[in-house]
């Protein structure tokens, strides 16, 4: 018989947000957001509520041995009242297996992932399973564990996972983004919730959080936001402005398609129509590992309805780094052979970031052709397009990565970004550069059509050996 005291310490009631998580009914469940919001706890108290079904078994895993020992598995004890694997009621706690055993014959085992095999994960039947801190687990682990959920005499298998939101993450694609554009299948579900949501953390937390961390570091692990964090190169996109649902694009609009190619990584192709204000739409993608000729074929089918006036691809493309009959051929040519005939991209890096931060800002004095509302950017994106999406939120700089010392931000990191190297060859195509001007008095402007152009794509007329991208002058590109 339980003591008055007993039923008080396990008695907990949930927040909204961890009802919602530990009710739901989606075979597979992410709780996601703010430090101490509440995950490890719901996760735990999820699993105590899945144990209650005879001879259910399940896993419950953190990345590494000591945080599954020190934070999971003691939240879960803590919440789980000690009779439900007493020894006398025929359960047990058998540490030297990291096991539990309830009365009920149900089962928990505790494992950390750094070190576990593919083949123990293969060998096992389970009813469910948690993971802690899941962003700090690859997505192999997750599908692994997926096809392992077949424990036949339970009605329903469930895979349940905690995450505060990291750049780059698997997580965001399978879980938050779907949820976003509201493409979420019914087999999964995503909850959020902020630190300041559950109301039993210590007084000083928050404050103290507050007063501590930069801006960046509160939006992501106080408010859980995926998208925003220090050294984001584009934090201008912003998913309600620029992301729309697809409509039928004119075929008389401009068509652009721009290539990036990656020899090992994935190829991105990007497909943008140009209204009649100079409005980009990206309105479809092509993102795939392979051959010059997989790609050409695919990217040259989703071509086939319309008339592209311009084909861009990454100059390096140009080097003549393979063979062909005995002659150095380029992979450029090798399109060529298969019927795309691009030219070579304006692959200036940091001025290209620069234009599509341009296109990405919202100008309020101009009429958004979307919705006829007041503020609209020049740049939009077909809500299809989930890898340009995708590494447009994730694109960072590289002295950014970790929390060391704060440099002025140079270089992109190299992560995902072909899709951000195909728009940028995109952007760049778009207008010429303006008139240069002469800041020293009395040199009048230089004439539109003797300006130096860097884009070569439009030959320069007139070279003066300077170079007008290295300013990085925002505004001058803008005018139009
Ligand atoms: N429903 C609840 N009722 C009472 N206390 C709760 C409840 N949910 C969480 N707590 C308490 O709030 C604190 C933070 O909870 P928890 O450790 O589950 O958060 P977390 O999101 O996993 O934190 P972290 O981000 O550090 O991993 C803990 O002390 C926990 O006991
Ligand atoms: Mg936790």
């Amino acid at each position: 018989m339980q003591s008055q005291d007993e039923v008080s310490r396990f008695s907990i009631e949930p927040t909204a947000k961890q009802s919602e998580f530990i009710f739901s009914t989606n075979k597979f469940s992410c709780f996601s957001g703010g430090f101490g919001n509440g995950k490890t706890t719901a996760g735990c108290l999820k699993a105590i509520l899945l144990s209650q079904f005879p001879k259910n078994f399940g896993l419950i895993g953190r990345l590494t041995y000591p945080e599954l020992r020190d934070t999971t598995q003691r939240t879960f004890f803590e919440l789980c009242p000690p009779e439900y694997y007493a020894k006398e009621n025929g359960g047990e706690w058998r540490k030297s297996d990291n096991l539990v055993r309830f009365a009920n014959g149900s089962e928990i085992m505790f494992r950390h992932m750094d070190t576990i095999s593919e083949k123990e994960l293969l060998s096992l039947n389970i009813g469910w399973f948690f993971i802690d801190q899941a962003e700090e687990i690859g997505e192999k682990v997750f599908l692994i564990l997926m096809s392992r959920l077949r424990l036949a005499h339970i009605p329903r298998r469930f895979g349940f996972l905690a995450c505060n939101p990291a750049p780059g993450n698997w997580i965001y694609n399978r879980f938050v983004l779907p949820t976003e554009d509201g493409s979420i299948s019914k087999n999964y579900f995503y909850v959020t919730a902020t630190t300041k949501e559950n109301p039993h953390l210590p007084a000083d937390y928050i404050p103290t959080l507050l007063e501590s961390y930069p801006d960046e570091l509160i939006k992501r692990y106080m408010e859980g936001k995926w998208e925003v964090y220090e050294g984001q190169i584009y934090p201008e996109f912003n998913r309600k402005t620029h992301v729309i649902k697809p409509f039928m694009v004119p075929k008389s609009w401009e068509h652009i398609v721009a290539i990036d190619h990656g020899m090992v990584n994935p190829t991105c192709a990007l497909w943008a129509a140009i209204d009649y204000d100079g409005n980009v739409y990206i309105y479809d993608e092509y993102y795939q590992p392979g051959i010059v000729s997989q790609h050409a074929k695919a990217i040259l089918e989703k071509s086939r309805n319309i008339e592209v006036s311009l084909w861009l691809i990454d100059p390096s493309t140009g080097t003549k780094s393979r063979e062909k009959d005995g002659m150095p051929w380029s992979v450029t040519e090798e399109y060529e052979d298969h019927g795309i005939y691009a030219i070579p991209a304006n692959d200036q890096k940091l001025a290209g970031i620069n234009r599509v931060k341009e296109f990405l800002k919202v100008n309020p004095k101009k009429r958004n052709p979307r919705n006829e509302d007041m503020g609209s950017p020049r740049l939009f994106i077909f809500s299809n397009c989930k890898n340009l999406q995708w590494e447009i939120t994730q694109y960072q700089w590289k002295q950014l990565r970790s929390l060391s010392v704060r440099n002025a931000p140079e270089q992109p990191r190299d992560f995902n970004d072909h899709a951000m190297d195909a728009l940028r060859y995109m952007i760049m195509s778009r207008f010429p550069p303006p008139a240069r001007r002469d800041s020293r008095p009395g040199v009048p402007m230089v004439a539109p059509g003797r300006t130096r152009n860097n884009n070569i794509i439009t030959r320069p007329t007139h070279d003066s050996g300077e170079n007008l991208f290295g300013g990085g002058e925002v505004d001058e590109w803008t005018q139009r």
